[in-house]
Order: structure tokens, then C-alpha cells, then sequence
């Protein structure tokens, strides 16, 4: 039984860095023509409220996306996520939060394809009722997306983007993300692939970005978001990270334009800074 709902957690730090770096990917990636299929493992419910319901209740959006909403001085990928964001709030007052699968498919293309699983019944009822009218592009599937991956790689048209973002509110998540990718770089060794991580007082959280480096297998970009000092009893994020597999051309030099103006803007003490590593074989 899931208890994880990310209406929680809905324009957090967390998903700012996430849904910015999304962004970014799939700018880069449709600078072809040919298609591209999008895989959101873990989709959520695809649109939360900041108003009402669970977002509210934490608020934890105020240290999030409300930190950047008012802003006239971002960077242009950061911008361009912005706008997307905005999609969901069109009279200017922010009010609702759009997911990784709503913001996958506004950047999306007539020929790409967006792929969503989710394991929560309800979150999962969620989502394909928000996208029942969008049959010919999106696919919802009401189940484990670690399992589902296997089926859906490679895509047809050889090129696409994995997101990979699980709660981790299960420890198996720590080792199921890593056999996820690489059971995926088999199937589809030129695929981009994307898994995000918390920055936790734990150790498997602790021990998975060096884990991630060594199952890659291909160049990779690995960055990370600290926005306050760990807490000294443990639990709570500090940060998260994005690691990226077979990062496309000029990722790196975008990521390196955004991050100290992120880790600005998003800072909550003097603690707040990033890291952002590189390999290219
Ligand atoms: C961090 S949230 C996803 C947020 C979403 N990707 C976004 O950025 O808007 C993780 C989601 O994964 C779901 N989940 C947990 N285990 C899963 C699994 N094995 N397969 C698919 N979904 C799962 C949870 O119910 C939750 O909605």
C-alpha cells in the first residue's frame, strides 16, 4: 500500500529542479525533426492545486516555484520552464502546479509520443482521466513503471527521453532505479534517461549518485541542489539531484548557466550551493 501522494510535495525545490532540467532535455531533444517518445515512470497525477488539498497543507511550493513566480531575471532555460508553468495558471495568480506528464506534453510534438505509468489507484485514475482526451499521443497505464519500462524500450523511432522518479519511499526504490537503468541502457543504449534522487541523511540516498555514475555505461551529467544545511538528526530533503544518461548536445552548458542562479534563488540558508559533475567517455 502506497501511502507516498505528491500532492505533498507539489512545486517543491525538488520538482522545480526536476521539471527545469525536463524542460531543457526535451528543448534539446526535438531540435530534430523525427519523433521522440517520452517515458514518465513514476507520473503522479499529472496537475495538483496549491489552494486546496495536500499542497496546501505543507505549502511546501512557498520554498519552491513561489520563490521564482515574481522573478523578471531568469536564465532562459529557467524562463521557458516558467512558462510552462504558467500554461496551468493563465490569470497570473499561481495557483495550481502542473506535473512532469502535463509538462512533458505541452513541449511535445503532433509525431512524439508521451508514455505515463503510475501505481497509485487513485493518483493513476488521475491521470488517465486528464489525458483520456489526448488517446493518440499519451498511453496511461495503471501500474509499476519499473516493470512497464521493460515493454515500452526500445521506441520505434529509436530516440526518447526516460524519466525516472520514484518517491523512494520504499528502500527497493534505491535498487530498483539502478537496475531500471540498467536493464534500459541494454534495450536502448542511445536513449536519455533521467533519474532524480533526494539529497537525505540516509545512507542508500547517499550511496545512489555514485551507484548511478557506475551503471551508466555512457557519458552522464550528474547535478545536484543543496538548499539548506542536512539537518543534524537526520530525517528531511535537503536537496535533490537529476542524474542524466547520454545527456544531448549543449545540456551541460545550459546546466552550468542555470544552477548558480538556481541555488540562488531557491537558497533557505547559507548552506545552499550545487554540484554538477560531467563524463564523457
Ligand atoms: C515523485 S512522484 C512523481 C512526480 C511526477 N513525476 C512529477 O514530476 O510530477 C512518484 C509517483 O510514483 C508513484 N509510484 C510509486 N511506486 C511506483 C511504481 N513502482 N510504478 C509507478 N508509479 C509508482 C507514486 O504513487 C507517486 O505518484
Amino acid at each position: 500500500m502506497l501511502s507516498y501522494r505528491h500532492g505533498f510535495h507539489a512545486g517543491n525545490h525538488a520538482d522545480v529542479l526536476k521539471h527545469v532540467v525536463l524542460v531543457a532535455l526535451l528543448r534539446l531533444l526535438m531540435r530534430k525533426d523525427k519523433p521522440i517518445v517520452v517515458v514518465d515512470t513514476h507520473a503522479g497525477a499529472g496537475m495538483y492545486s496549491l489552494e486546496q488539498g495536500f499542497a496546501s497543507r505543507n505549502a511546501e511550493f512557498r520554498n519552491g516555484i513561489a520563490l521564482l513566480w515574481e522573478r523578471s531575471d531568469l536564465p532562459s532555460p529557467v524562463a521557458d520552464y516558467l512558462d510552462q508553468v504558467r500554461v496551468a495558471n493563465v490569470d497570473g495568480v499561481l495557483r495550481h502546479y502542473p506535473g512532469s506528464p502535463r509538462i512533458a506534453l505541452g513541449l511535445l510534438r503532433p509525431q512524439d509520443r508521451l508514455r505515463l505509468f503510475e501505481l497509485h489507484s487513485t493518483e493513476g485514475l488521475i491521470l488517465a482521466r486528464q489525458f483520456a482526451q489526448d488517446g493518440r499521443r499519451v498511453a496511461v497505464t495503471a501500474g509499476d513503471g519499473f516493470a512497464g519500462l521493460k515493454a515500452v524500450l526500445p521506441p520505434q523511432s529509436r530516440r526518447g527521453l526516460v524519466l525516472i522518479d520514484p518517491s523512494y519511499e520504499l528502500a527497493s526504490d534505491y535498487r530498483a532505479v539502478l537496475a531500471a537503468l540498467r536493464d534500459g541502457m541494454q534495450r536502448f543504449a542511445t536513449g536519455t534517461y533521467a533519474v532524480w534522487y533526494p539529497l537525505l541523511q540516509r545512507r542508500e540516498a547517499i550511496q545512489l549518485p555514485d551507484k548511478l555514475r557506475r551503471a551508466a555505461g555512457a557519458d552522464w551529467l550528474d547535478v545536484a541542489l543543496q538548499v539548506k544545511a542536512p539537518s543534524p538528526d537526520g530525517p528531511g530533503l535537503h536537496g535533490s539531484g537529476m542524474f542524466i544518461v547520454n545527456p544531448p548536445w549543449k545540456f551541460s552548458e545550459q546546466v552550468h548557466e542555470i544552477m548558480p542562479w538556481l541555488a540562488r534563488a531557491l537558497a533557505q540558508d547559507a548552506a545552499a550551493s550545487f554540484r554538477l559533475d560531467v563524463c564523457e567517455t
